[in-house]
């Protein structure tokens, strides 16, 4: 059987997973309706009665209650909704609520607006999916469509027509908590992810009654703050800045995305809220993108923090760059309107910002259908319980399997084990196990693991929590973690005796023939936004734990609950087997039962590179050469041997642990040489031939084990000799493949501009006359190797 890779120009999923419906192809702009004439005569008419207060007032976006930053204001909602003072609220969720405040929009108001709600929908709404980290290394652009879908329409029946997601910045340093909200390191699967995640909420057309505006976030470079601190500097050449950071946002403005939200950082010494070379420049003039952007929380003020002005100042720095909505900062309404009527700021600047906000009510069909039916209170559903499930299925890593002396491989669990012992704090905790940012999921949900295991083996199940997931030590940790509510108790002398409970850990291991350990770190306060890390490794005591349980000599399986990558170095050498299980959301313990004991064959890969030692990061695949490599490296000619004046550590390798696109399977797969249609192409062809393929890359991949398996067949490129360098590998195509046992599939990937290009001095998109490496294979250390060369 023939299939192909997944490719930016078109999605040729010729593999679709059962429950997933891969949507038709639209040859029409998927936000046309934005641009169309019907809605601009209609906008025009609107703006037309507008005074300038009015307009203003569309700039405006309050929080009602929950805050991800610092309240801007507490005010009287209801009568600014009357008066035409609020464009959009967020943290105003369900029928009721948003109900209350339309109807004074739409019937109190002069002009009788509606306003728009928007809402953090981050990995699912009500039903709560694994996190977007864990989407990713599904590697399956389908499982994003899927998750935002139900995101929208579950949105949408709480009177949300906007969410604040995808996010797409690209992240290579995991100390950055928001690492998890990603697609992880790369920009070509962060791209397709990107699309996917827009096309599930907007479906190619956002005048349905169940599609949502997509908000694309955070533009721009968010990921790559400085020592991976939240909201830091961001300071990187343009090259990088186009050719790996914007290319996620890039993929989304193109799939359609209605929506954007500036991002909290500086670029290049310029704030990204005040940026017009990022809004204006990129966004709008090389992009076309027709929607409107949203500051992030507080942006617009913080900008005077940034000092680049006082109040009015920024304001009219953030609203003449292309800031269109001022998020909980209070300033637009404020000083905005004071420098029209002096001139400073033309009309024809604030007209611009409420026509493009207008513009998305009305795609959206808010004038006609403002509001929401009241409809039965959520439950989750076995439909949607069994959508959960299968998505957090997909998206387990197999970091490790090894086998033990007397059982063979440890993974899959079979009756091998009579007795199994579950040890962690993370085993039985419903609200960790949620995930980062579920601002509207409930805990209730979840199934834990120690339930679903508890349903498999009855009595056989033996169950410690062994510690906290915080201790004494991490006093410094608890005052942040405890900014949502109290998630652990800061009267450490109440706290468990780590040293007791981890010795009744370990006494529950000893009745076992196996012991599965459930560690990470808190997930709810600790990943996310503001939740920066010095160090990357378990919280608490969880490490002693962990090798005190080891200690026993018991079989170990290790089940990694985190939303970051976490260094693992000493569980590498010292489990047999390794499960990165990421926040699996509330189908959490089927969904890693059904792993563990084989009912599912692991697929998932990992989307971000986990380190050896914290002080590799940022460390991701796509590095740019040196002329001094180490021995050995990736991608390096390896012809340096000498061992000191090279670039490495003294004290570390430079390889990841896990390297990006790694992950095992419970069956193995077996690669041909790789073969391109042809080896040699003209530059002029690929130029000309625009998203089309110029090459196909083929390989034969073949299920040599005894069960079934999914394996995730990537492609990798290296341009060798281009006039600004390239990185050593990069990933430009990958497919799901399904394989029988003992079955042989014939995959190909089509290569031409879209992925050989690079970013030239002149910042213009280009290939030349170079060979190029290809590698495909089942992670990036693949090598199963062809070449392709371009000519004059
Ligand atoms: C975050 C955004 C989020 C917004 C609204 C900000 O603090 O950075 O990602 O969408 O709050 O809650």
């Amino acid at each position: 059987m023939k299939l192909s890779g997944y490719r930016s120009a078109g999605l040729l999923l010729l593999v679709v997973i059962g429950c997933l419906s891969a949507l038709a192809q639209s040859d029409v702009a998927p936000n046309a309706k934005l641009a169309s004439k019907d809605l601009s005569l209609r906008v025009e008419a609107l703006l037309k009665k507008m005074t300038l207060e009015e307009k203003i007032g569309q700039l405006m976006q309050y929080s009602v209650g929950n805050a991800t930053g610092p309240n801007a204001s507490n005010l009287k909602y209801d009568e600014m909704a009357a008066k035409g003072q609020v464009g959009s609220f967020l943290n105003v969720v369900g029928a009721e609520a948003t109900n209350h405040y339309q109807h004074i929009a739409v019937e109190k108001s002069r002009l009788h607006i509606p306003i728009l709600f928007g809402q953090d929908v981050i990995h699912g709404h009500r039903t709560t999916f694994p996190v977007p980290l864990a989407i990713a290394a599904s590697f399956d652009p389908a499982v994003a469509e899927l998750v935002a879908r139900t995101g929208a329409t579950e949105a949408r029946a709480d009177g949300l027509a906007w969410v604040f997601s995808p996010m797409v910045d690209i992240a290579r340093d995991p100390r950055w908590g928001r690492i998890v909200e990603s697609s992880g390191e790369d920009p070509y699967l962060g791209s397709a992810m990107a699309r996917a995640w827009v096309k599930g909420y907007q479906q190619d057309d956002l005048s349905k009654s169940d599609s949502v505006a997509a908000c694309v976030k955070h533009f721009a470079a968010y990921g790559a703050a400085i020592a991976g601190r939240d909201y830091n500097a961001v300071d990187m050449s343009e090259i990088t800045l186009r050719q790996v950071y914007l290319e996620p946002y890039h993929a989304a403005v193109e799939a359609g995305a209605a929506t954007l939200m500036s991002s909290f950082n500086s670029i290049n010494g310029v704030p990204a809220s005040a940026n017009p070379f990022i809004l204006t420049q990129v966004l709008r003039k090389e992009w076309g993108f027709d929607g409107f952007v949203v500051s992030d929380w507080g942006a617009v003020s913080e900008l005077i923090n940034h000092s680049i002005g006082d109040g009015p100042t920024v304001a009219r720095r953030a609203l003449e760059a292309g800031v269109d909505m001022d998020m909980e900062g209070n300033l637009y309404a404020t000083v905005i309107a004071a420098q029209v009527r002096s001139g400073k700021i033309p009309e024809a600047v604030v007209d611009e910002a409420a026509r493009r906000i207008l513009r998305v009510k009305f795609a959206l069909g808010l004038f006609d259908n403002p509001y929401t039916p009241v409809g039965p209170a959520y439950d989750a559903t076995p439909e949607r319980r069994a959508a959960a499930r299968k998505v957090a299925q997909e998206t387990f890593v197999l970091l490790k399997n090894d086998p033990v002396e007397g059982v063979g491989a440890l993974l899959p669990l079979t009756s091998k084990a009579k007795k199994v012992a579950l040890i962690g704090p993370l085993a039985d905790n419903q609200r960790e196990l949620l995930g980062a940012w579920a601002v509207t999921g409930d805990p209730k949900y979840v199934v834990t693991l120690r339930t679903a295991l508890q349903e498999r083996l009855g009595d056989r199940l033996l169950y410690a929590p062994g510690c906290d997931l915080l201790s004494g030590k991490d006093a410094n940790v608890l005052k942040h973690v405890n900014f949502g509510g109290p998630m652990i108790s800061d009267d450490q002398s109440a706290a468990p005796d780590d040293a007791k409970t981890i010795a009744e850990a370990v006494e529950t291991a000893k009745k076992a023939d196996v012991a599965i350990l459930a560690l990470g770190e808190p997930t709810n306060w600790m990943e996310g936004e503001a939740s920066s890390r010095a160090t990357l490794g378990f919280t608490g005591a969880q490490q002693q734990l962990l090798e005190a349980v080891v200690a026993t000599g018991k079989p170990v399986v290790l089940v990694v609950l985190a939303g970051r990558p976490l260094e693992l170095k000493w569980a590498a050498a010292h489990v047999a087997a390794i499960l990165e299980a990421w926040s699996p959301g509330i189908e959490a313990g089927h969904a890693v039962a059904d792993v563990l004991f084989g009912d599912v064959n692991p697929s998932g890969k990992l989307p971000s590179s986990f380190p050896r030692a914290v002080g590799q990061e940022p460390l991701y695949l796509a590095q740019l050469p040196t002329g001094r490599p180490a021995h050995g490296d990736l991608g390096h000619f390896p012809r340096n041997s000498a061992e000191k004046f090279v670039s490495r550590y003294m004290d570390e390798e430079n390889s990841a642990l896990f390297p990006f696109g790694w992950g095992l399977s419970y069956t193995r797969f077996s690669y041909a040489q790789p073969t391109v249609s042809r080896t040699e192409v003209p530059v002029g062809e690929v130029i000309g031939s625009g998203s089309k393929a110029v090459v196909t890359v083929g390989v034969d991949v073949k299920n040599t084990g005894s069960i079934a398996g999914t394996e995730v067949v990537q492609l990798y490129i290296r341009n060798t000799a281009a006039s600004v360098e390239q990185p050593v590998r990069e990933l430009k195509g990958f497919a799901r493949v399904v394989l029988a046992p003992g079955e042989q599939k014939h995959v190909e990937f089509p290569l031409g501009f879209d992925e050989l290009n690079f970013i030239n001095t002149d910042m213009k998109r280009t290939v030349e006359p170079t060979a190029y490496k290809i590698w495909v294979g089942g992670s990036s250390l693949a090598t199963a190797e062809t070449g392709l060369q371009l000519v004059e």
